[in-house]
């Protein structure tokens, strides 16, 4: 872990996954005269609160980025961009959580449960898109035991994807749509309380892609260092406050048994099952909001080959070799998805440094 005296900087505090970073920190320990809270010039002298304390907020500055052990970039690319390299010249350990430096052949673009080996030779490294962090994490134990071909996934993404202002969206939409009024959109384009919409991300009108859905092919081919990995996802929001699912088609690179593909997944870290196909209990953005693991569920073998209504032992058996299987998954996109990944990349980098 990063040890409780580190000095550490949150930039970008007063948003949704800063406040979740200083949620995490100040639940390990971390005193808060060793926390300093960043943001823009907007909410200087802001107080947040910290461990039964309160952080001061401070201006983005070379004065506020120095001296520091770790620093935890929590705001906009523009920000990351302009200030990162600031931090790590006066000598932090920077993880940045925008997609500023995520497609830069010289910034590792990091999953520790996939390759933390890149982490102690860097002094600044790229925290995922959250939906590509929980479809990795989910998705790493069969890579490695049976080989990735091709994924397909559907996204159902909480409005908090889009920052702390979206999350204030839903709530007055919601509240006014109930007292039968409406108010118009300001973060999204559409209405989302009550809502489903294709992701706000802007659609690339040559590929039809719009770039959520980029970024999710993108980042899993560097991540998993696989140019050639096939990634088809279809991303949508859904009025849901924090917590992402998905549903996953993937195709091994070899056939293995539903049995084999439920214990791989029932061994892997930060994959907890919640699988209980008698009761219905699934995977919900519920039962995932302020846990740390990505929950998985609904795995079985892909029904397109064969009729679900007969006893087709394709479908029944569970020793039966298949390539293709399905399942659902839902994780906390501000804590897996951004801060917690992120304090997990520093806890790798401190212990690299005490080893
Ligand atoms: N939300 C998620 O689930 C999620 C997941 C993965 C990655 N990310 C990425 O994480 C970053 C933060 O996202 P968020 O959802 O937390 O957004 P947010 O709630 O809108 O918060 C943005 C933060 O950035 C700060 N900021 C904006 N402009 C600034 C400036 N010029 N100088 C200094 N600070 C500035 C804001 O400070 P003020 O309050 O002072 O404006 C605020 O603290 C984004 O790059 C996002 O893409 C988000």
């Amino acid at each position: 872990l990063i040890p409780r005296d580190a000095t550490i900087a949150v930039v970008g505090a007063t948003g949704a996954v800063g406040r979740e970073a200083l949620a995490i920190l100040a639940s390990r320990g971390h005193s808060p005269d060793r926390i300093r809270a960043i943001a823009s010039e907007r909410s200087r002298g802001m107080s947040i609160p910290f461990a039964g304390a309160s952080l001061r907020v401070e201006a983005v500055s070379e004065q506020s980025l120095t001296g520091l052990d770790a620093c935890l970039f929590c705001a906009t690319s523009q920000v990351a961009k302009q200030w990162a390299h600031t931090a790590v010249r006066s000598g932090a350990f920077v993880v940045d959580n925008s997609s500023a430096f995520r497609a830069d052949p010289a910034t590792p673009l990091v999953v520790p449960e996939v390759n933390a080996h890149l982490i102690p030779a860097a002094r600044l490294i790229a925290n995922p898109n959250c939906s590509t962090i929980m479809m990795v994490v989910a998705l790493e134990p069969l890579r490695r035991a049976f080989g990735l071909a091709r994924i397909v996934v559907a996204t159902y993404q909480a409005v908090s994807g889009a920052g702390a202002a979206a999350m204030d969206e839903l709530r007055d939409q919601a509240t006014a749509a109930l007292a039968g009024s409406q108010l118009p959109p300001r973060v999204f384009r559409e209405p989302c309380a009550f809502n489903v919409f294709s992701h706000n991300a802007e659609v690339d009108p040559l590929t039809g892609v719009n770039g959520e859905e980029a970024k999710m092919i993108a980042e899993s081919r560097k991540i998993w260092n696989d140019r050639s990995l096939e990634v088809s996802p279809t991303c949508v929001r859904v009025p849901v406050f924090r917590a992402h699912t998905q549903a996953i088609t993937v195709t091994l690179a070899k056939p293995a048994t539903l049995g084999a593909v439920r214990d791989a997944l029932a061994s892997a870290p930060g994959v907890r099952i919640v699988d209980d196909a008698r009761a219905n209990n699934f995977p919900t953005p519920l039962k995932a909001s302020g846990r740390d693991d990505v929950l998985v569920g609904r795995i079985r073998t892909d029904p397109s080959g064969f009729d679900p209504h007969s006893l087709d032992p394709r479908a029944t058996s569970a020793d039966r070799p298949h390539t293709t299987f399905c399942l659902m998954l839902s994780a906390d996109q501000l804590r897996k998805g951004a801060a917690l990944n992120a304090i997990q990349i520093a806890d790798v980098a401190f212990a690299a440094r005490r080893a």
